[in-house]
């Protein structure tokens, strides 16, 4: 009875761990619009750290190309893409979150870089070695949180 417990226990710890897993960047499922419907983390995003991630130039930088009203207070905002005032009533949360993950899918040719994203580069190499280095030593611009925690922002962003 005690084991039987214990197993119960621990196949509820492994049930929270595995929700709790990100999704690795070659395994997240775009539709064919190049949407997301699911997190990638398994966990929901934090909007304030979305913010923070998107006028940040370490992390997001989205700042550089894209101005948003709600943060009129980061400095130099750049027009490079659309401002994002209004984009959740543009797009749904899994677009957002296929956009921001890869927005080469939902845009053919793009320049927003795909930042959930490690093959398909035409030939990943070491800085001055020239040596091409396997696609598993390639991190991803944002981790899978990151971006949901961009995604949380990004639906706040309503006009209508
Ligand atoms: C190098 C410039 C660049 C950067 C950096 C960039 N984007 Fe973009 N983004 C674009 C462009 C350009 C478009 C419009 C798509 C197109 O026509 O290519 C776009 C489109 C979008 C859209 C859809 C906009 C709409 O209203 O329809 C979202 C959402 C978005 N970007 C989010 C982000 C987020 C979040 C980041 C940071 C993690 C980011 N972008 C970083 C250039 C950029």
């Amino acid at each position: 009875m005690k084991r039987a417990i214990s197993a119960a226990i621990a196949a509820s710890i492994l049930a929270v761990a595995a929700n709790a897993e990100a999704v690795a960047p070659s395994d997240v499922a775009y539709d064919e619009y190049g949407a997301v419907a699911a997190s990638l983390s398994g966990q929901p995003g934090n909007a304030e750290e979305g913010a923070t991630a998107f006028g940040s130039k370490s992390i997001g930088n989205c700042v550089s190309c894209h101005a948003v009203t709600a943060l009129a207070d980061v400095p130099f905002p750049g027009n490079v893409g659309p401002s994002l005032d209004g984009v959740a009533d543009r797009w749904t949360e899994a677009e957002i979150r296929g956009i921001v993950a890869n927005a080469k899918k939902t845009y053919d040719g793009t320049i927003m870089p795909a930042f959930y994203q490690v093959d398909g580069f035409t030939r990943p190499g070491k800085a001055y070695t020239g040596k091409a280095i396997a696609v598993e030593e390639i991190e991803p611009l944002l981790s899978a949180q990151q971006i949901e925690d961009l995604v949380a922002f990004l639906v706040t962003l309503k006009e209508e």
